[in-house]
């Protein structure tokens, strides 16, 4: 097992803007990024895109799902594509798990990372994982103690943060409950995420000021669907004025759950990168190679991709 230490970012509110050091971003396009798509793609070809991704500077690599391959036909091939991969020393290779089983795959694949799953509205959660919020949260208890006791850092997710496909629009308190929740049981980070990518800043302002009375900004991750283009837009209020510096991302803007109607694909790696660094952040990921990364698997999916920076003559 490749162990890396667990770390607890302080709890405590950073007052100002912008986080000191770079910004760490997370590739989720291998899992949140290739769930949604109906034709299947060949594992050998998920393994050449998690290697590509490997080498573009990117901080975490969501490679798969350990979740029911009766729910989620694409990653049924999680164990195969873990056990192909190249890993780099530089780069954290996670995994999505919904529960204990999804953790005992994730370990036997040496997932470094494992992400727990829930929602801040049950209708979502209940489709999702045919479990309402608080039985997600139990399951979730075994989870991070193993993960612990193999020394496997957790993420959690909190999806449908700001609006849920189901509900419409979702109370900032409903988060924080969730995410006090989530802490009490000891995960190392959350991710909030606009699963159908609905917010704006001035949604994402609020969500934050209340979340940072509670925990520092390095404690959150944000995770942006670009439904409706806001996705840079709201990262970028989130890092200017509240400083959080982990930002979700897929590849080529790959993406969409297959459980939340009207959810399109993640904001674009190589996109929300140009908009970081033209906005003075330092960040270590070359757009061109994430474009290219992506470029390599548009033939099978068979549409082109939503990415701007991908579009551009090469
Ligand atoms: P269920 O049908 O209620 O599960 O599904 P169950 O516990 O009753 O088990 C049914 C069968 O599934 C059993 O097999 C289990 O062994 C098996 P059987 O006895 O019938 O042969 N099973 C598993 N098999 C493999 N791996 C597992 C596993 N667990 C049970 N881990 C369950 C409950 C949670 C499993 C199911 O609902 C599920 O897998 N859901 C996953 C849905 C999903 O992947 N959604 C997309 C990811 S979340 C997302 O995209 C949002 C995010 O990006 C953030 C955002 O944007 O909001 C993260
Ligand atoms: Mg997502």
């Amino acid at each position: 097992m490749i162990a890396r230490e667990r770390e607890r970012p302080q709890g405590n509110r950073e007052s100002g803007a912008r986080a000191a050091g770079r910004i760490r971003i997370v590739e989720v396009g291998p899992r949140d990024g290739l769930q949604n798509e109906k034709a299947v793609v060949p594992t050998e070809l998920k393994v050449a895109f998690v290697d590509a991704l490997s080498e573009t500077g990117v901080d975490e690599i969501e490679v798969s799902s350990f979740v029911s391959p009766e729910w989620v036909p694409q990653l049924a091939d999680a164990e195969a594509v873990f056990r192909a991969i190249r890993r780099s020393p530089q780069v954290v290779y996670s995994a999505l798990v919904p529960n204990a089983k999804g953790l005992e795959r994730a370990l036997a694949a040496e997932a470094q990372k494992v992400a727990v799953f829930t929602a801040a509205s049950e209708t979502f959660n209940r489709k999702n994982v045919n479990a309402s919020i608080a039985e997600s949260l139990e399951r979730f208890g075994p989870v991070v103690a193993g993960a612990g006791g193999a020394g496997v850092v957790v993420r959690a997710y909190v999806s449908t943060a700001f609006h849920c496909p189901y509900e419409g629009p979702v109370a900032p308190e409903k988060v924080r409950d969730v995410m006090l929740r989530l802490l009490e049981l000891g995960v190392d980070e959350i991710s909030i995420a606009d699963t159908i990518g609905k917010a704006s800043p001035p949604e994402v302002r609020g969500l934050l000021e209340l979340l940072l009375h509670d925990v520092g900004p390095a404690l959150l991750a944000l995770h942006f669907h670009d439904t409706y283009g806001m996705a840079i837009a709201n990262a970028l209020t989130a890092w200017e004025e509240f400083g959080v510096a982990t930002f979700d991302a897929a590849a080529g803007g790959l993406g969409g759950c297959p459980f939340a109607k009207g959810a399109t694909g993640n904001v674009a790696t190589e996109d929300l990168v140009y908009a970081l660094r033209a906005s003075g952040a330092e960040v270590g990921v070359d757009p061109s190679a994430v474009a290219e990364a992506a470029r390599a698997l548009s033939g099978a999916l068979g549409r082109p991709l939503a990415s701007r920076i991908g579009a551009l003559p090469v």
